[in-house]
Parts: structure tokens; sequence; C-alpha cells
């Protein structure tokens, strides 16, 4: 029996590495994309033919005509953000409704989720983790604490309201009583999402079986991760993390999909750090390298406009997060950002508080104990964007690359050299 080739795409990093581009490249050779776990607080940005589009929910594949985007069970949806998207969508010509799937286990994201995620970042203060402030923290709890409701439930009326009445009476006692914040109306909350509701019934379906046909059917599937590695609530910088699981192996989980048959990780890294929101950041820079970074990078996030924080590469990091979710090879994104500058930096181990050379680990406590150990390398003056072949590289930028690959233990297969689809080198080919 021919099978189609399954390719996960996550991020080693704290997100924001450019895998919408990749995504949305690589869309050109499957039949479906399919988002796991994260909600509408990603932001994925795709510049094709020069026009900037940014998603949130929808998986980036939405771009090529006949892909099926699929939503799977780990994704939490908001209903309003998730119809606010395609009629964006539909109002540039692109043809969403009838390639859409949502799974009707999808927790849903509604407004109380997001008074709760503002009324406890404002309470934590000084402390606060940065969310997106876009309810999704709250969300997961819900789900995690067998109280929330399903996309699915939205199609049982009374069921539904007695469900929604049961978990905005304890969200509501939690704002009003514990965080003197404004209460959310139960009565406008049912008649909204119900009115949502309607428009959504057409696009539910069970994603299980849909990706077990195509694969049986020799089709290629592509599983589209939201986030970055370090961004994953078990094996990131607790709890200055998301509330999902963002890596490779959340897949299976959050899609119904048979994890024997993933073919390959994709893991996207930028050629530098970023890192938007609190926690633990060694490699972080304050200096004017770092402004130039945020400044060439364009680095504002792309779901809040937020500055993002910058910093040298580290390959101390993304070595464990190589070992954790499981990398086959990795694209590396905004190279050209390092374009011009002196001396490139690559952390490559941590020093502890006592001197002495320490493991990396994530959890916030022992990690922002730890100092980067640096190896410096001659950089390049020479313009790299837009390169096609590996062999066009300067000599000084393709030496960094390659001693990327030897301290993270993981090969680089792609480069992106610039924000269009067509900016980009393939050293491996994936499909
Ligand atoms: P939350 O996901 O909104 O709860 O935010 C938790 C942490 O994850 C914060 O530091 C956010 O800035 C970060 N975060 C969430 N989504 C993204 C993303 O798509 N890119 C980068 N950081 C993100």
């Amino acid at each position: 029996m021919m099978r189609g080739r399954n390719i996960v795409v996550v991020g080693t990093q704290w997100g924001d590495e450019g895998k919408g581009k990749i995504v949305d490249l690589l869309t050109g050779n499957v039949a479906a994309v399919v988002r796991f776990q994260g909600g509408h607080n990603a932001g994925h940005t795709l510049v094709i033919n020069g026009e900037r589009t940014v998603l949130h929910l929808i998986p980036s594949g939405i771009l090529h005509d006949n892909v099926e985007c699929l939503i799977g069970n780990g994704v939490v949806v908001s209903p309003s953000a998730v119809l606010d998207e395609i009629a964006q969508l539909e109002a540039r010509g692109v043809k969403v409704r009838e390639r859409m799937t949502l799974s009707p286990a999808c927790q849903l994201v509604l407004p109380y989720h997001i008074a709760t995620d503002v009324a406890r970042e404002k309470a934590r203060g000084s402390g606060e983790i940065g969310t997106t402030r876009r309810g999704i923290g709250p969300a997961y709890e819900d789900k995690v604490a067998r109280r929330g409701v399903r996309l699915g439930d939205l199609y049982h009326g009374h069921n539904f309201a007695n469900k929604l009445a049961e978990v905005m009476n304890y969200h509501n006692f939690i704002l009003e009583k514990y965080y003197n914040a404004n209460t959310v109306d139960f009565q406008k909350t049912l008649d909204d999402t119900s009115r949502l509701a309607e428009e959504i019934e057409p696009m539910i379906g069970d994603i299980a079986p849909i990706l077990h046909d195509l694969n049986v059917r020799g089709e290629n599937i592509l599983f589209e991760g939201a986030q970055g590695a370090m961004l994953d609530v078990d094996l990131g910088t607790y709890p200055f993390v998301t509330s999902s699981h963002t890596v490779a192996g959340a897949t299976s989980v959050g899609s119904g999909f048979d994890p024997r048959r993933l073919d390959y990780v994709l893991g996207i890294t930028k050629a530098y750090s970023t890192r938007v929101g609190s926690g633990p950041f060694p490699t972080e820079l304050f200096d004017g390298v770092g402004k130039h970074l945020a400044d060439k990078g364009h680095e504002f996030g792309s779901t809040t406009g937020r500055p993002r924080r910058c910093g040298w590469f580290d390959a101390a990091a993304v070595k464990r997060v190589v070992r954790t979710t499981g990398i086959s090879g990795l694209c590396m994104t905004k190279l050209d950002v390092l374009d011009g500058l002196e001396t490139v930096r690559v952390c490559t181990e941590y020093e502890g508080s006592n001197g002495k050379i320490a493991p990396a680990r994530f959890d916030s406590e022992y990690y922002s104990e730890l100092s980067p150990v640096y190896e410096d390398l001659p950089g390049w003056q020479e313009s790299t964007a837009g390169a096609h072949d590996f062999a066009d590289l300067p000599e000084n930028a393709q030496s960094y690359i390659r001693r990327i690959e030897d301290s993270v233990d993981a090969p680089v297969a792609m480069i992106s050299t610039g924000p269009d689809r067509h900016d980009t080198i393939v050293l491996k080919e994936i499909l």
C-alpha cells in the first residue's frame, strides 16, 4: 500500500521562528494542513508576492487552492476569532469554508476566558507571564478540569446552555470574588455564541478519520505547530510558557493521528533568538546589537504588536529541544538579519552561578541563574537576502550554519533567506 508522507513543523525556540512561511511553502506538496495545539494566540505571517497575511487560527496552508485545512481537537477555538479570520480571507477572494474542518472536540475560548486571563495577569503585577490575553490559558485549564465546553456541545441546545451556565458561574465567581473584576454576562455570551455556532456548523467534522483516509490514499499531510518548544507547558521555561504542548509529541494527541505514521519533524529555528513576554532568556541582548536584531528583523509580535526581546543564537537550548521534541532536520530563518555584523556569537553551553558548566534545563528558577558561554565566529558583510543556493552564501555565513548544526546535533535541511515563499535554500527535499 502506498502511504503519504507526514511532516510535522514545530518551532525550536520561543515561537516567531517563521513557521508560517515554511508551512505555506511545503503546502504546495500536501493535501492537508493540520493545527494540533494552541489557539489564536499564534500569529503566522505569510508574504506572497509582496502581500502580507497574518493568520492566527487557520492553518497556514489556506492560501493554496484545494488544500484541506483541519483544526484538530488539541486546538482551543474562539468562534468569533475563527469567523473574523475567515471573513478577512474571503474579502481577499480566498475560499475557506469548503476546505476547513474543525473537530467537535476542540475546546471553546469564550469571553470569560479572556476576562480571567486579563484579570489574572493584572493580579500578577510585575510577575506577569506576559500572555497574549486571548484567554488561551483559562480555556486549557477548563479542559483539564473537565468543566470545559467543546465545539460539539454547541449543537446540543439545552445541554449547551446548562454547561455554559455552570462554567460561567465558576468563572464569574472567581472574577468577582477573587480578582475583584467585572463579570461576563451569561445571556449575551449564550446568544452571541449560539449565533456564531450556526455559521460554524457546516465546518464541523471528525478529523481523525479524515487524516486516516488521506494517509491510506497516499496523500501527504503537514502538521503545523504553533509557538515554540521552549513555550511547552511541561518541557519549556515553566511557568513562563503557553498552556499547550508545543513539541512534536503533541501532534498525535492533538489530532487523533497515528504517531507511528509521522515521517519527519522539521524544526524551525531563527538564526538568533527572540522572546515575547516574560521569563528567562540567557542570551538576551540589551545593547546596540540587540537593537539591530529588533530593527532589521522587524521583531514585533504579529498577534499583539509587542516588541520582541532579542539575543544571540542559543545552541545549548536548541540542542536540548532537538532531543525533547525530536528533530529530523532544521530550517534556519532570518539569517540575513545577521548580515553586516562584525562578529556573531553562539551560546554553546551554560555556566551556573558557581562558575561551573551547568546542564541545560528550562524550569525558570534554575534556568534564570544560568549564564551563556559563547563562541565567537567572524561575521559577514555581504547580503544573504534572497539567496537560493548554499554555495552563494558568504563563507562565514556557511561556517555559522555548519557550527550550529554541529552544536545542536541536527542537520540544517532548509534556509529561509527572505519573507517570500521563493526566498529559500533547500538542502534536503522533505516531501
Ligand atoms: P498565552 O499563550 O497567551 O497564554 O501566552 C503565554 C506565553 O506564550 C507568553 O509569553 C506569550 O508571549 C507566548 N506566546 C503565545 N503565543 C505565542 C506565539 O505565537 N509566538 C510567540 N510567543 C507566544
